[in-house]
């Protein structure tokens, strides 16, 4: 088993997420507001993040396969769940645990384009640059690293550490 090492605590991850769903609730005041789940990673970023969004809105998931059970992104993406929301009149809110290479995000934009919603914006936990391959615009950050494969808190290792509380790196 892989060292594991604290990098967010519980606390700093709580406030962060309040400040995130304050954010969040300011801009879309008024707005038509459908909050999109990345699965499976973000199921808890997002679970916590809706409870403190304080305007009305719709919640759904996609899930993407791309990653495996490796560390490095393999760049082959599938959509193997879409949305079941009407989207039109309505503004995106992608939400992702971590943005790496950016691949898998840029991926999901670009579908998302052509759904006609009225806009797609995205938040994500964790933006991790070292890798990063393609360019992304991310609207909502929790915390931007530099390296690290993190687990906790909604991210896995081969579909281990989902459920921590915190975040940590794996020191393999
Ligand atoms: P990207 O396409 O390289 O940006 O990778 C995005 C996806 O890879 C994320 O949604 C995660 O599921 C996974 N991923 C990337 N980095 C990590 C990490 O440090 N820990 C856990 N999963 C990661
Ligand atoms: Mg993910």
């Amino acid at each position: 088993m892989p060292e594991r090492r604290l990098v967010i605590g519980r606390q700093q991850v709580h406030d962060r997420v309040g400040e995130l769903g304050k954010l969040i609730s300011a801009d879309y005041a008024g707005k038509n507001l459908v909050v999109v789940g990345v699965l499976k990673g973000a199921f808890i970023f997002l679970a916590d993040l809706v409870r403190v969004i304080d305007i009305p809105h719709r919640i759904d998931f996609v899930r993407v396969a791309s990653y495996g059970n490796s560390t490095a992104s393999s760049g082959a993406i599938r959509l193997a769940k879409d949305v079941e929301t009407d989207l039109r009149n309505s503004h995106v809110l992608l939400v992702e645990d971590i943005v790496d290479s950016g691949i898998t995000i840029a991926w999901l934009m670009e579908k998302f384009m052509e759904k006609q919603a009225d806009s797609v914006r995205i938040c994500a936990l964790i933006n991790k640059m070292e890798r990063r391959e393609r360019p992304v615009d991310i609207d909502y950050v929790g915390f931007t690293l530099k390296s690290g494969f993190l687990v906790g808190y909604g991210l896995d290792y081969a579909e281990q550490y989902r459920s921590l509380p915190a975040i940590y790196t794996l020191e393999f």
